[in-house]
């Protein structure tokens, strides 16, 4: 059997008339360039995300700095973030010339501590930018009260958590989410594109200055901001408007898949499968679990002469990343977050996966 670790052809196959009707329109109205389809879809996935406003823009990394530099953080500011992340999160931060600070995560769950968020606060600490990791929400509920108390904005990388809940509610909990539309992503469009959701009205309204040129509505060649071309791509929003019709049964779907993973991965010794805290909805982006006493190399050469694709998310903490020798982090720092990436491994998981290819990939663990 051939397991991918995404299907992305899977999906298409199911939508293919849809979609390809819809791109055949764009094209043929030239509709490119901002118009209807972006403003349908920014308004269709505020309203998914119980939220105000949303801002399309041209992918998860352009949302997070664009929300940052909205929310006014610049140099000589600080901002927290977990150090078991994608380095597009403190990319964004180091682009508006702030500090990255970084933490260790939460053993359960692997977001954020919200006790070592608390100590890693200084009189420069301007916000807090939790990750969503895997599809499960930080505990925004802990981080809300830490942020109260300090004057401090949270801003969420949600890229990998459409439609994830927390408490019941769903992302965005706090100020500013950003999402990703990367192909892969529980919501994916066919490139790159991302949105900032907020319920925060200049919040909303500066990024979507920003994303066009400092243009603010009613402006074309008049300008009175300076910002950047970041902005959705029109045929990309409308894909993602019919696929976000798709989106609650798509992760319902990966819900099933993973309950059926964590069933059979139970009573395999030395395996710890993900855990959904009591509060959260976890979406399942991807399906994580940590190899305790094997070596994981091994294990994913195994799996992959079987056919079956995985990956590490991350193998590398971002202070032990090259990139990031400047900001001095010694080993050992984050106890946490080194020791599990080099245990952790991702299994396939996307909607489409049937029971019989969750069971030939949990049979070779036994
Ligand atoms: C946690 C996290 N943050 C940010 C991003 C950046 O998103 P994009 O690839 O759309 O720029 C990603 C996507 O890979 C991600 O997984």
């Amino acid at each position: 059997m051939n397991i991918p670790f995404v299907d992305l052809k899977a999906q298409y196959n199911q939508i293919k008339q849809e979609i390809d009707a819809k791109i055949s329109e764009v094209v043929s109205n030239t509709d490119f360039i901002m118009g209807q389809n972006v403003a349908s879809f920014e308004k269709e996935f505020a309203q998914f995300c119980g939220a105000r406003f949303c801002s399309g823009v041209s992918s998860g990394t352009s949302a997070l700095y664009l929300a940052l530099k909205a929310a006014g953080i610049r140099q000589g500011d600080e901002v927290i973030t977990a150090a078991n992340t994608f380095i597009a999160t403190t990319e964004a931060i180091s682009q508006t010339g702030a500090k990255i600070k970084l933490v260790d995560c939460d053993p359960e769950t692997y977001t954020i501590n919200p006790t070592e968020v608390e100590k890693a606060i200084t009189s420069k600490t301007k916000a807090i930018l939790p990750v969503h990791l895997y599809g499960q929400c930080a505990n925004i509920k802990a981080l809300k009260e830490i942020a109260d108390k300090h004057h401090l904005l949270i801003i969420e990388d949600a890229a990998q958590a459409h439609g994830a809940e927390h408490h019941g509610k769903r992302v965005p909990i706090a100020d500013i989410a950003c999402f990703s539309f990367y192909p892969g992503k529980n919501l994916g469009a066919y490139g790159d594109a991302g949105a900032v959701v907020t319920n925060n009205e200049k919040i909303a309204e500066l990024v979507n200055a920003y994303r066009n040129h400092g243009r603010l509505p009613g402006e074309k060649y008049e300008h009175s901001l300076e910002g950047y071309n970041e902005r959705i791509d029109a045929l990309q929003t409308a894909i993602l408007s019919i696929k976000l019709k798709y989106l609650d049964s798509w992760n319902s779907m990966r819900r099933k898949n993973a309950a059926l993973y964590n069933k059979l991965l139970a009573d395999v010794k030395g395996i710890v499968t993900p855990i959904e805290s009591s509060f959260n909805k976890h979406i399942y982006h991807l399906y994580v679990i940590r190899i305790l006493n094997k070596n994981r190399e091994e294990i994913m050469e195994i799996l992959k002469k079987q056919g079956i694709a995985t990956q590490i998310h991350y193998p590398i903490p971002l202070h032990q990343q090259r990139a990031y020798k400047h900001l001095n982090i010694p080993e050992g720092t984050f106890p946490i977050s080194e020791q599990y990436a080099k245990q952790i491994l991702s299994l396939p998981m996307y909607p489409e996966m049937t029971e019989e290819q969750i069971h030939y990939v949990c049979e070779k663990f036994l």
